[in-house]
């Protein structure tokens, strides 16, 4: 398959990153079938794409008969077998819990057509993982966006153990048709390229914190101040959302058994309280005053 072959494209998860990822792939003239089990969170997703392309009309970034186009190029459906039937490329977007990816790949493989690629958008899970589970492993790839997707430039695409560098190259040059960058990693690693690094900058943050160093507000200050940091590693992972390095980190402990990769207990008890961050309003930081403020002193 080329990359003029990718007629349509199916997103399977409408939250934060799957919503938007539709819409970059609209925006550059796809149509787009947008799955999700919630119906609501459907309707989010239509209005959040709705809203950040009239701030852009409003710009003058963009005419409005394109957001017109755009928008009237998204098709919500409950329906994962109806999103995926005539896709040529799906990217899954669903929650980072392997399981759940496991099994939305198992249907995905069942319904897409056999051409279909089969992508991930995971922050961690390598898609050997999800093709194992598929009839189509050279078709399964990582195609990783950054948060928020109609802003952020990079795509990470990676190749698996048998994904098959025709794939790899459709994946970047899907990206580069979308307006973004793609890196390739040749060797698949959890996390990959730019979640490790940022990871080890996390895991010391965590250290700091729990070890009664500074507060996470200070620590913030310290990277937002001494590294030039846009955001500090708690308010990034107040961005991201808690629950996804809070289910990344558990599901390396359940790879790797060391205690040392279980979720930290400062983002634990946050996750437990339904405190995911920016998304819900309240993480490290309570977003209901502008600027947001910490909660808490640890
Ligand atoms: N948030 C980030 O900064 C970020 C960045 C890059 C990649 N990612 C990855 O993107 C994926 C989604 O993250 P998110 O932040 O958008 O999460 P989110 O919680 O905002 O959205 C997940 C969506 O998936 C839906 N869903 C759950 N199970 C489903 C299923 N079986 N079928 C269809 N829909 C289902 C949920 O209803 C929800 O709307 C995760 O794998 C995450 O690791 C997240």
């Amino acid at each position: 398959m080329t990359l003029d072959d990718i007629r349509r494209i199916a997103v399977i998860g409408a939250g934060q990153m799957g919503s938007q990822i539709a819409m970059q792939a609209a925006l550059h003239g796809y149509p787009v079938a947008l799955q999700d089990v919630s119906a609501a969170q459907l309707d989010k997703a239509l209005a959040g794409n709705r809203t950040q392309l009239d701030k852009r009309v409003a710009k003058g970034k963009l005419a409005a008969e394109d957001r017109d186009a755009a928008l009237a190029r998204l098709e919500p459906t409950s329906s994962l077998e109806a999103a995926a039937a005539d896709a040529d490329f799906v990217i899954e977007a669903v929650v980072e819990k392997l399981d759940e990816k496991r099994e939305v790949f198992r249907r995905l493989d069942a319904c897409a057509p056999p051409r279909a690629v089969l992508a991930t958008n995971s922050s961690y899970i390598g898609n050997s993982q999800l093709a194992e589970v598929t009839s189509r492993p050279g078709k399964v790839v990582n195609m990783h966006f950054f948060f928020p997707p109609l802003v952020m430039r990079l795509v990470e695409v990676v190749k698996g153990e048998k994904t098959s560098d025709e794939t790899v190259d459709l994946t970047a040059a899907l990206a580069r048709r979308m307006g973004r960058e793609p890196v390739v990693l040749r060797k698949e690693l959890p996390g990959f390229l730019v979640n490790r690094i940022l990871r080890a900058i996390q895991t010391e943050a965590y250290f700091l914190l729990e070890n009664g160093v500074a507060t996470f507000a200070d620590i913030d200050r310290a990277a937002e101040l001494g590294l030039n940091f846009p955001l500090g590693p708690f308010k990034l992972a107040d961005f991201s959302g808690l629950d996804i390095g809070y289910y990344s980190r558990l599901d390396r402990y359940k790879q790797t058994g060391n205690p040392a990769d279980l979720p930290p207990q400062a983002l634990r008890v946050r996750v437990e309280r339904g405190d995911l961050g920016r998304k819900t309003g309240r993480g490290f930081y309570d977003y209901s005053s502008d600027p947001p403020s910490p909660v808490g002193e640890s």
